[in-house]
């Protein structure tokens, strides 16, 4: 006994020495090497921190020229200005401002103004304190160009519906959250300040009341990215056809996005808004949208093969673009905002019984490869997929979704809670989950 108990002995002394050894081995050339990182590592760590700061740059304040559009075009500007600050009608003060749910970036608000809205002494009934806003660079997402106080024209950026505030100073003002969808922000209601519509008009060939039917059905947090290609403004239940703004972060190592995927990457997707949304100067090419049948108004206004005159202001932005996007983590669900102890037995739930890992693989969440699915094996209908080259739904990743739980879930918001959620996927894929099994899986949802 004693000689075998011996033998172990020797057994695991040695193999605790070859281990010893082979993690010294390892570690030996970088040990000779000290902290010093060679030329090629230096340079990449540079880039990094270049690419970041310049694609965060353009995230929050580039309008790749957009104002030609949303100003010259629309004249957008005139509107928030008013009649009394040289612009139209009544104007948008800063009240009016928040109310559609534009926010505003606390931190470039200069330091009388915040002494003033603390004190209570600015008039947030004046649109020119809008404008004041404006000319300090603190409406998250708008541009003001002004001429002396008088504001010229207007552009917008990506951080207009995807980023946030987290409300430090009051609702609505606060530190900026990027990535963030805006789920507050009534995109339609801006739009349809416009005191000239007639570039959706001609472009969709309906009168400016249809517009604005189709602006008003809109509502917060919900924008329609395909309308300017197939014009089709309703579902066949009469419903709006926009959709909610997503997240913007957390997207790394996710390969297709939007709600339907077929479109392609990020960097596809930023090309896509930057040109055909947000209207800025660049150059795009995509002959999916010269079909005619599926995409009638893109076909029919050159989108496809899209050139500005002028100076290409998109493309040189692109790569850093999205960079910064793919670095913005999930944000961590606030603590007890959970039930910890209950997410532990629903991760099992999700993993086993309720086949969610099938398709939302942890830890992305959707799938690794070609992350998306016909309508039918969602059960939902195809209005929406059939709008996008691939006619499918992208496995949406699912993270931080509190953060996003405004206007609902699913592409069109159509499951006010996760508890609607998890009825339809017990119902559809018949999974008989328990009342316990439900409610363990809804609090992990909310720990990702
Ligand atoms: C007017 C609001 C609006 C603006 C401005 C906007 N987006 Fe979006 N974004 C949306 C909507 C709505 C979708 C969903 C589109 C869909 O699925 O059809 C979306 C989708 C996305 C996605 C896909 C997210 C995912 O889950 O895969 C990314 C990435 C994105 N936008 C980045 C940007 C960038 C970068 C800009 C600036 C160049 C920008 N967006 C400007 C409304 C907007
Ligand atoms: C067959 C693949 C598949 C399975 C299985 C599946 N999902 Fe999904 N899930 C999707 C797709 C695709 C979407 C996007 C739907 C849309 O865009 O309308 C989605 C969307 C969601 C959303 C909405 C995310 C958001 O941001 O609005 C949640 C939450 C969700 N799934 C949870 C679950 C849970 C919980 C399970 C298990 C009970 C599950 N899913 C099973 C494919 C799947």
């Amino acid at each position: 006994m004693a000689l075998m108990r011996r033998a172990w002995v020797f057994v695991i002394v040695m193999a605790m020495l070859v281990v010893t050894a082979l993690v010294a081995a390892r570690q030996a050339p970088q040990r000779g090497r000290g902290p010093a990182a060679t030329a090629q590592e230096t340079d990449v760590s540079a880039n990094a921190s270049r690419m970041l700061e310049e694609g965060r740059r353009t995230f929050r304040y580039d309008t790749f020229g957009d104002e030609a559009f949303w100003g010259d075009t629309l004249k957008l500007h005139a509107a928030i200005a008013g009649a009394r600050n040289g612009g139209v009608g009544p104007g948008v003060s800063p009240k009016t401002a928040l109310s559609v749910g534009l926010k505003v970036d606390m931190d470039a608000v200069p330091a009388p103004v915040v002494a003033g809205l603390r004190a209570g002494t600015v008039n947030l009934d004046d649109p020119a304190n809008t404008l004041a806003l404006l000319k300090a660079n603190a409406v998250v997402g708008v541009t003001g160009r002004f001429n002396g106080d008088r504001l010229q024209s207007i552009g917008i950026q990506c951080a207009f519906c995807h980023s946030t505030v987290d409300d430090a100073f009051m609702p609505g003002i606060g530190h900026r959250l990027d990535g963030y969808a805006n789920r507050d922000l009534n995109v339609g209601a801006i739009v349809a300040l416009s005191p000239d519509l007639s570039a959706y008009t001609k472009l969709l060939a309906v009168d400016e009341a249809t517009v604005k039917k189709v602006l008003s059905s809109w509502g917060p947090g919900k924008f329609d990215a395909e309308l300017n290609l197939d014009g089709k403004a309703f579902r066949p239940d009469g419903k709006p056809a926009a959709t909610l703004i997503p997240a913007a972060y957390g997207l790394a190592g996710v390969n297709l996005h939007t709600w339907t995927g077929g479109w392609g990457g990020v960097t596809y997707w930023n090309a896509y808004v930057a040109n055909l949304e947000m209207q800025g100067r660049g150059a795009f090419w995509d002959p999916r949208l010269t079909n005619a049948k599926q995409y009638p108004v893109a076909a029919r206004s050159g989108f496809g093969n899209k050139r500005s005159s002028g100076p290409d202001m998109v493309t040189a932005k692109l790569a850093a673009l999205e960079f910064y996007q793919l670095a913005i983590p999930t944000p961590k669900p606030k603590p007890g905002s959970f039930d910890t102890a209950a997410a532990t037995r629903g991760q099992s739930v999700f993993g086993s019984k309720a086949k969610c890992s099938t398709c939302h693989v942890p830890p992305l969440f959707t799938e690794p490869g070609w992350n998306v699915h016909k309508p039918s094996e969602i059960g939902i209908d195809d209005f929406q997929s059939e709008r996008s080259p691939d006619h499918t739904y992208r496995t949406a990743p699912l993270r931080a979704l509190m953060s996003h739980a405004k206007g609902g879930f699913y592409h069109d918001g159509r499951f006010a809670d996760l508890r609607a959620v998890v009825d339809h996927y017990d119902g559809f894929l018949k999974l008989a989950l328990s009342d316990t099994e439900k409610r363990d899986l809804i609090e992990y949802l909310k720990s990702l």
